[in-house]
């Protein structure tokens, strides 16, 4: 499985124990800083699609929606409320300050 990577947001501009929605693509992601280490997921929350960047919180791993309160882990997707939801998460890189978020490559 290959991945394209395009520039997401500065690094700085997601601080340690953060997240943040940004529009890469044209497609909407959140970015998590977990002690250093880079996450991303699609932002819109997969049980009714609110926003997980704009609201909730970020504590360690696990974020927490702002509707209503279900919990994910960012590292591996999963969803601690109902197994049968899952976060799609992204490969994350860094460069020259930059953050670049993975998207499946078509062709595979
Ligand atoms: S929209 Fe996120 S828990 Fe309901």
């Amino acid at each position: 499985m290959s991945y394209r990577f395009y520039a997401a947001c500065p690094i700085d501009e997601v601080p340690d124990g953060s997240k943040r929605r940004v529009v890469v693509e044209g497609y909407e992601v959140c970015i998590f800083n977990v002690g250093g280490t880079l996450y991303a997921s699609g932002d819109p929350c997969p049980h009714e699609r609110v926003s997980l960047g704009d609201g909730g919180s970020l504590d360690g791993e696990t974020l927490t929606c702002g509707a209503h309160r279900w919990q994910f882990n960012v590292r591996t997707g999963a969803c601690l409320d109902d197994p049968g939801f899952q976060l799609r998460t992204h490969p994350v890189g860094r460069k020259d300050g930059t953050i670049y978020v993975g998207f499946r490559d078509e062709e595979d």
